[in-house]
């Protein structure tokens, strides 16, 4: 199933949360108009937006719209959030097929403009006014704090091991995933046992995601990325597939990986690239990331059949298939 196929299942959902984004991303304040209208307006992939709809209808049929909608644009809100803070951090100069913010602002208004999005997002949660989904959507925010933290802590530190990097993406990407599908499932009222098993699925789907997004950084010639890539060896970054060349790789190209993630020059990329091609590790990656996609497929069995389910498995598809 292709993302496009997926969205259309929900256009008309999709299309109210598009107006719940534009309408809550103005401000009086020029700068914070400016800022939330580009990086808003860039699209990107709605993807978490989409998982709370799709849950929605798989679930009850979106039971209460006004509740969903709001839940589906606060998530999108402090996921972009996140990649506002996330690029000053990361120095990236692509997001969304644009310049990043703080290439075209600054630095100081990318990190604002975060905390513009943040803030917003806890005015929109008040309205949806469920203390189960306000504590959700505090603990990952917070769990996205965390990882994005214990990743820069043990950044260029290349004793780091695949569990360390899973407790990372765990913090900084699935728990959001998980938030999507769990806030979802508490608005249309459902079962513990339905809540536990999306609870597994949103966090297996978004280190899969996370796998993947890692597994592009270091593909050359991708026609198909709308950001910057090489970033995480810029920034010392030890992903899943760094650690996988790091153990794997010939002696040579080892010495030349502990030598490239140290001095983070990205000069560097092009051969780093092509040792994870000649170790395996960019295969390894994708084959775990499609090891955690198929565990998060196997959590839908508990939703009865339809379309939404179906798309929702198609989600965990795309999301290890994707090359953006
Ligand atoms: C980017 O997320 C950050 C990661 C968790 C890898 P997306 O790839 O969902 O970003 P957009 O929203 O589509 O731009
Ligand atoms: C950070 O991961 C994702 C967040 C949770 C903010 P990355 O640094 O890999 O995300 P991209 O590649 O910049 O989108
Ligand atoms: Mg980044
Ligand atoms: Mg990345």
């Amino acid at each position: 199933m292709t993302l496009e196929q997926i969205r259309a299942l929900v256009t008309d959902d999709l299309a109210a949360v598009d107006r719940l984004l534009r309408e809550r991303s103005r401000s009086e304040v020029g700068l914070a108009d400016q800022v939330a209208r580009y990086i808003m307006g860039a699209g990107g992939k709605r993807l978490r937006a989409v998982l709370v709809l799709l849950c929605g209808r798989a679930l009850g049929g979106l039971r209460h719209p006004d509740a969903s909608f709001l839940l589906a644009a606060v998530i999108e809100f402090i996921h972009t959030a996140s990649l506002l803070h996330d690029d000053v951090v990361d120095d990236s100069e692509v997001r969304r097929g644009r310049a990043t913010a703080n290439k075209v602002w600054g630095d100081e208004a990318s990190v604002l403009g975060g905390d513009f999005f943040y803030s917003r997002a806890f005015g929109m949660i008040a309205e949806i006014d469920h203390s189960e989904v306000t504590r959700i959507l505090a603990n990952a925010s917070n769990a996205i704090a965390e990882g994005e933290l214990l990743e820069l802590m043990h950044a260029r530190r290349v004793g780091m091991d695949e569990t360390q990097y899973l407790t990372i993406i765990e913090g900084k990407t699935a728990k959001l995933f998980e938030a999507s599908c769990i806030a979802a499932a508490r608005i249309e009222g459902a079962s513990d046992e339905c809540a536990r098993e999306l609870t597994d699925f949103g966090r297996l789907l978004g280190a899969a995601f996370q796998i993947a997004d890692d597994a592009i950084d270091y593909l050359e010639d991708n026609p198909e990325a709308d950001k910057s890539v090489g970033d995480d060896l810029a920034g010392g970054r030890l992903t899943l597939p760094y650690i996988y060349a790091l153990r794997e790789a010939s002696e040579k190209d080892r010495e030349f990986l502990h030598h490239a993630i140290q001095s983070g020059q990205r000069e560097h990329i092009q051969e780093v690239c092509a040792i994870m091609h000649r170790s395996g590790a960019i295969d390894y990656a994708w084959k775990r990331a499609g090891e955690f996609a198929q565990r998060a497929r196997e959590r839908l069995d508990i939703l009865n059949p339809s379309p939404w389910r179906d798309a929702l498995d198609g989600v965990t598809e795309f999301s290890v298939s994707r090359r953006y």
